[in-house]
């Protein structure tokens, strides 16, 4: 059975594409098989992948456009089992189209679009745009669980209430099953008051909804890490950039937690 997991803030640098690649390269390691979307205009996780956005002449835009299947615009990466379906500028333009298409089923396109790959993959990770438009209300609704990360800064909290009301009303209506996997801390800063204080408020009051290690049970934060900022523009997940770092492993403990495994 694939799992469809969406990273999803509406909240713009929060690292949200930071999460898509990196879980997303730990889970292809873990040797599963793993379609990264990147369902942003912005087009960072293609990037973040080695990919020029202007190179790839077919991206996620035609998919939805309905001019190509999604395993017609499918990349490989330097991991084989981690693919890229990825993401141009160009997708702007497809809140038009959207808005053109009838009312009913307007937020399932992408939905049906991953039906067709589901038996090929283990993981679809959807990577997310900064805002609560058609975009991220499709990825939403063709999500199984979401994963919302929160950076540990001032503000942090901000537009969550609203995020979690979307996500009330799409299971409602749309997607009945959608699980909040967790609201995960991002760019946590031990050394910095504010980021501490930041993370003890997130333990304080949404305790239940933090990913936890399997057996240690302890919170999963991804730490404020220089190779995690560095790694993309060598086009590379931080797994093959710094195997070593503090970023990383926090990253695989995240995909082990996705896993259930110790
Ligand atoms: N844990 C981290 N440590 C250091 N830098 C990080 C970390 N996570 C993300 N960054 C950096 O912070 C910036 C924002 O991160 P990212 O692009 O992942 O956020 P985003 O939520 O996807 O942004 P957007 O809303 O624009 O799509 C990037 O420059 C990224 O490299
Ligand atoms: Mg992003």
């Amino acid at each position: 059975m694939c799992e469809v997991i969406c990273i999803a803030n509406q909240k713009g640098g929060v690292g949200k594409t930071t999460t898509a690649v990196n879980l997303a390269a730990s889970l292809a390691v873990e040797e599963k098989r793993v379609l990264l979307i990147d369902a942003d205009p912005q087009a960072n996780a293609t990037t973040s992948l080695g990919f020029h956005r202007n190179s790839i002449e077919f991206n996620i835009y035609h998919v939805l456009i309905g001019t190509k299947k999604l395993s017609q615009i499918i990349q490989k990466t330097a991991i084989p089992t981690l693919h890229l379906a990825p993401s141009n500028i160009g997708l702007v333009g497809i809140e038009k189209e959207f808005y053109n298409h009838k009312r009913n089923g307007r937020e399932l396109i992408l939905k049906k679009k991953i039906e067709d790959i589901l038996d090929l993959y283990d993981y679809v990770i959807i990577d997310s745009p900064p805002a609560l438009g058609p975009l991220t209300i499709n990825a939403l609704s063709a999500s199984n669980s979401v994963i919302i990360p929160i950076q540990c800064e001032f503000f942090a909290l901000e537009g969550l209430a609203q995020l979690l009301n979307t996500i009330k009303i799409l299971r409602k209506e749309i997607n009945p099953d959608l699980e909040i996997k967790g609201l995960l801390p991002t760019m946590y800063s031990v050394q910095n008051n504010l980021s501490r204080q930041v993370y003890a408020d997130l333990v304080q009051h949404f305790d239940g909804q933090l990913i936890k290690e399997v057996t240690s049970k302890t919170t999963i934060a991804i730490p404020r890490n220089i190779k995690l900022a560095e790694s993309p523009s060598f086009g590379k997940p931080v797994i093959l950039y710094d195997v070593r770092s503090q970023g990383n492993m926090a990253y695989q403990n995240l995909a082990r937690a996705i896993l259930k495994r110790a």
